[in-house]
């Protein structure tokens, strides 16, 4: 198999005394949806970091596209073709649909008319279409998720991170975003995402890593992943898996 577009490589974080990442390793193979799953506070969002250029890791690289990456600067891997989104998601709101897209087209396009095309035609592709002259405020929850993602989008990224952009969505929602995010990586952007709703990793992600207290504890395919017992455990604690599994028998 070729080298993953994305390699991380034993990255350690460590906040004061706590280590919120211990030697983490993964990889997003090009073209694919990689999903990163954990318990709360495992870790996800600060490995997001890192790999974003937000936060510093104290130990361990991060390689995207062939190059050493470790430790440049946001601005430097945007330019490079890493986004992401963020989990609390914080749109301008004194600006338009439009506007707040707009920033990121401007990554690649100097001149206003054409970061204004590529910034309408990203908020038709996401669905906020009819929105775009709205106040960003005036956007639902399930609207602001999806400016996120469009925010991210254009800056015309070949390395998509989302971090929970199904979160606080309902069913309908939900059902109606994963065919976006779908057709994203269809058209080359290779997609990592964090995601606590295990139908949408199941239906989406070719290749599932957990994390939990800071490390990688189990990497396969979704199928894979449902039936690791290291991984039920990391869910339902110690004993879980034994337990599930008198109940049903085996
Ligand atoms: N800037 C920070 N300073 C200190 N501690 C932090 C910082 N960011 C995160 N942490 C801690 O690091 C650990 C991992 O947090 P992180 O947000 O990466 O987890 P997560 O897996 O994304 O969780 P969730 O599923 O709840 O979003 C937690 O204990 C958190 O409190
Ligand atoms: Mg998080």
């Amino acid at each position: 198999m070729a080298e993953p577009l994305l390699v991380v490589d034993g990255v350690t974080c460590r906040f004061g005394g706590l280590v919120a990442v211990n030697a983490a390793s993964l990889g997003a193979q090009e073209g694919q949806i990689t999903a990163l799953i954990g318990p709360n506070g495992a870790g996800k969002t600060t490995l997001f970091s890192i790999i974003s250029g937000f936060v510093r890791a104290n130990q361990g690289s991060v390689h995207f596209a062939g190059q050493n990456v470790t430790g440049e600067p946001p601005y430097r891997l945007a330019r490079r073709g890493i986004a992401r989104t963020f989990q609390i998601v914080q749109p301008f709101y004194g600006l338009s649909v439009r506007e707040n897209i707009l920033v990121g087209a401007h990554l690649h396009h100097r001149k206003r008319d054409a970061a204004l095309a590529v910034a309408d035609q990203i908020g038709r592709d996401v669905g906020l279409g009819e929105m775009l002259d709205r106040a960003a405020d005036q956007l639902t929850v399930a609207g602001r998720k999806r400016l996120e993602l469009a925010r991210s989008l254009a800056t015309e990224p070949k390395l998509l991170l989302l971090d929970e952009v199904l979160a606080g969505l309902n069913p309908s929602e939900i059902r109606d975003i994963v065919p976006v995010i779908r057709e994203f990586c269809r058209r080359g952007i290779t997609i990592l995402m964090i995601e606590h709703v295990m139908q949408a990793v199941m239906s989406l992600a070719e290749q599932v890593f957990v994390l939990a207290e800071g490390r990688i504890i189990a990497k396969g395919t979704p199928t894979e992943i449902v039936a690791d017992p290291a991984v039920v455990e990391a869910y339902l604690g110690r004993g879980a898996a034994a337990r599930l599994g008198a109940r049903h028998g085996h």
